[in-house]
């Protein structure tokens, strides 16, 4: 039987967590994190189905990665206590755009013309817009009933931060290394950074339909719409700037007027875990013993964790799936 830790409990981490159980029903699986939900960007995440501010080297395994956890997300929907739910709305530019390759994926995808993009926002000078239906996965909720799952089916969770990956390589077999913006720390990564988002979550029952341009988005939830946002480059301020939740508001009313005067409910702040290439990857390491530890890394995810998670928990189980003693 084969020993695994998972390191990190963020979408990810769980996900990838999840996902070896179910193929490997009989390994011993446990999660170390220093940090848990709801206190993770995972958390922050509004959880919108929506490809944006990432990077991968490999575009046919990115759609098949985009495809796999679309698919996943939709199978939860009917289910009360995992977050999920269908979202349509408008996505629209200042600039002519061309058609993403995702939009095989979603449903009722569909350009706008331009009477139509002016009819909706008479006020803006959209050039490019496309309709679509996705989804939302609300990250702190699917989190615990991934959770709940993992611990049904005999997962351990421990809470510590790991200094190095060699300290747990005597003890596991297997490592898979879910860590987010910790790489940079945990193993030096020097690719990752950070693109700070601050968001703010505001109680608008009307709004019914989700809005993003360029520069801010209008996204829903079960309970709530998510004003964005910000994307600083590098930008490691966690703390809630002010001036940045004043203009957030201020410009999401100017294009939907519907919100004004909408109860704020909290404002968030979150690194978004962007690599030049998202890394989904195995390694093998060796220690002085000779013993072998196989790692699997899983992080980068930028702006699309939640777009991604279960696509990537897939290749994390092929990736293992080669080794030949499990
Ligand atoms: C404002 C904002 C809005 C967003 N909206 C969306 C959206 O709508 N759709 C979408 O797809 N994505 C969105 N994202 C992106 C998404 O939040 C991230 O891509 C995703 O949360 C990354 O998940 P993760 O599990 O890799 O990281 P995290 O949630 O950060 O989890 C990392 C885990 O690793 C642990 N860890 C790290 N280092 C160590 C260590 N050395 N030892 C032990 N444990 C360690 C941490 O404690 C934590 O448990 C948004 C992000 C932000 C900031
Ligand atoms: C989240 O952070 C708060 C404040 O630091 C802390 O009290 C709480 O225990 C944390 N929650 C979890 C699940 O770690």
């Amino acid at each position: 039987m084969s020993n695994i830790v998972v390191i990190g409990a963020g979408i990810v981490g769980i996900s990838s967590a999840l996902a070896v159980q179910r193929k490997y029903p009989h390994a011993k699986v446990t999660i170390v994190a220093d940090q848990f939900s709801p206190n993770l960007t995972s958390d922050v995440a509004a959880g919108f189905w929506w490809p944006y501010l990432v990077k991968f080297h490999n575009p046919d395994l990115l759609n098949r990665i985009c495809r796999d956890t679309f698919d996943y997300i939709s199978s939860l929907v009917e289910r009360e206590d995992a977050g999920a739910m269908w979202q349509s709305g408008h996505e629209v530019s200042r600039e002519e755009t061309e058609i993403p390759f995702w939009s095989p994926i979603v449903r009722e995808y569909r350009r706008l013309s331009p009477s139509e993009l002016a009819d909706r926002f008479p006020h803006q000078e959209y050039k490019s817009g496309q309709f679509f239906t996705t989804l939302a996965l609300e990250p702190t909720i699917y989190i615990s009933y991934a959770t709940r799952e993992f611990i049904t089916k005999g997962g351990l969770i421990r809470q510590g931060k790991v200094k190095n990956l060699n300290e747990l390589a005597g003890e596991f077999d297997v490592i898979i290394n879910c860590c987010g913006i910790g790489a940079r720390e945990l193993v030096g990564d020097e690719e990752v950074s950070p693109i700070r988002g601050q968001i703010i979550r505001v109680r608008a029952p009307r709004v019914k339909h989700f809005f993003c341009d360029q520069d801010y988005y209008c996204l829903l939830n079960s309970n709530c719409v998510i004003l964005g946002g910000t994307h600083d480059e590098g930008e490691w301020d966690m703390e809630v700037n002010e001036e940045t939740a004043k203009r957030i508001m201020d410009e999401n009313v100017k294009r939907m007027p519907v919100l004004k005067g909408a109860e704020v409910i909290s404002h968030h702040v979150g690194l978004r875990p962007f690599r030049t290439s998202l890394r989904i990857e195995k390694e093998t390491i060796r220690n002085e013993k000779g013993k072998e530890t196989t790692i699997i890394h899983n992080y980068g995810h930028g702006g699309s964790g939640i777009t991604l998670f279960w696509g990537c928990a897939l290749h994390v189980v092929e990736l293992l799936d080669e080794r030949s003693h499990l």
